[in-house]
């Protein structure tokens, strides 16, 4: 199988993650915090070294401000749903994943609050000010993700932070395709919020991801108890994580997910980046040479997270991503990858769109194979 679908979840995963989990999950079993004995004391430690090395990353201090959930899902909810009161208004855009946009339509519903949905440019990146001029003075949270998980646009994070520090407004970053692959400074960046996921460029197996929050941000938690400490108090925690993180942690995939954080340090953040961005470069490069095929997002020369976004003029995307799976083994994403308002502005909305996004494991060989099996389809659909 040629797998090109790793903005969803990467794969391979490194042979270390595969060892380190196996490993700790054959050693100890214990439930982390929930014990005097010395099992559960590691099972603590080995969540809590998994908790610096995403701190480290990044540059925040106190590796306590971050908190384990699930996925990027659910720390965006926790995120969206802790921080907005009745009355708030929030700013977001076009281009934002489900995760952000049906968290803030349940609260227009549930809450009254507002939400202005800013539109990006023709390259899709975001204007700032576009930003600026949306804000109100009851505006507290500003949504944007970092990277789009249909065009591949990289955002200007850091412009954006600095619109929402000198207004006072908080900042949360949907990370979901950035975190491992970019270098990310949430200090630098004034980002006050910042959801990722475990097992995409971090590396890390499914069922891991987390939040980043500010020290100066006090949430209301999502869900109540099971914090296996402070068990004679009737309220949640104060503290981060015990705050938000209720109930029993997925502790083997926060052990893996340590180890791909090693693997990506290991090899070079940077390194690892370039190796991607050489790739999509050869992709887009050879999509150029199919005139049939339409590909979406940023020109050429413009920098991107490995996710491409094409079209054969006149094709379903499912019925073309079926074919791929079954007569060449290639799997790629088709539909509305969970944001439908970024198909509204490539105009997709009915056909959806065939996503390859790649990972370095991935090599220009597979890429041909993708690009002769178009051309394949192509002269047989015509
Ligand atoms: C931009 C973006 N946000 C949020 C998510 C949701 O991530 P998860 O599957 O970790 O909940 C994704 C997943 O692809 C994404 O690409």
């Amino acid at each position: 199988m040629i797998y090109f679908d790793h903005a969803a979840s990467s794969w391979p995963k490194p042979e270390q993650v595969i060892f380190t989990l196996t490993q700790f999950l054959r050693e100890n079993g214990a439930n982390p915090g929930r014990g005097n004995h010395k099992m559960a004391a590691i099972a603590s430690e080995a969540i809590y070294a998994t908790r610096v090395k995403i701190a480290k990353l990044l540059n925040v201090q106190n590796p306590n401000q971050i908190v384990f959930f699930m996925n990027t899902t659910q720390a965006l909810n926790q995120a969206i749903k802790g921080f907005l009161k009745k009355g708030d208004h929030v700013i977001t855009s076009h281009l934002e994943h489900n995760s952000v946009r049906r968290p803030l339509e349940y609260l227009r519903k549930e809450l009254g609050i507002e939400i202005t949905y800013v539109k990006p440019n023709e390259q899709s990146k975001l204007q700032l000010k576009e930003i600026e001029n949306a804000i109100q003075s009851n505006t507290r949270l500003f949504v944007f993700s970092h990277a789009s998980n249909v065009l591949g646009t990289i955002q200007p994070i850091k412009e954006i932070g600095a619109i929402a520090k000198k207004n006072g407004i908080a900042f949360l970053v949907d990370a979901a395709q950035t975190v491992g692959r970019y270098q990310i400074d949430v200090k630098e960046m004034n980002i006050d919020l910042l959801a990722f996921p475990g097992h995409k460029a971090l590396l890390g197996p499914q069922g891991v991801g987390g939040l980043y929050i500010n020290p100066s941000i006090e949430l209301s938690p999502l869900i109540h108890g099971g914090t296996g400490n402070q068990s004679e108090k009737i309220d949640q925690p104060k503290a981060s994580p015990n705050r938000y993180e209720s109930g029993t942690l997925n502790t083997v995939g926060i052990v893996g997910l340590g180890a791909g954080i090693d693997y990506i340090e290991q090899q070079g953040i940077e390194k690892l980046k370039n190796r991607e961005w050489q790739l999509t470069q050869y992709l887009l490069k050879g999509l150029e040479q199919i005139p049939q095929v339409k590909w979406y997002g940023p020109d050429l020369h413009i920098e991107r997270v490995p996710v491409v976004s094409l079209q054969i003029e006149g094709h379903d995307s499912n019925e073309v991503a079926t074919v791929l799976d079954s007569h060449y083994q290639i799997a790629v994403r088709s539909g509305f990858h969970c944001a439908p308002l970024a198909h509204e502005i490539c105009h997709t909305e009915s056909s959806g769109l065939v996503r390859v996004s790649l990972g370095h494991t991935n090599t220009e060989k597979e890429i041909d194979t993708l690009l002769n099996a178009l051309k394949e389809i192509i002269s047989l659909m015509m």
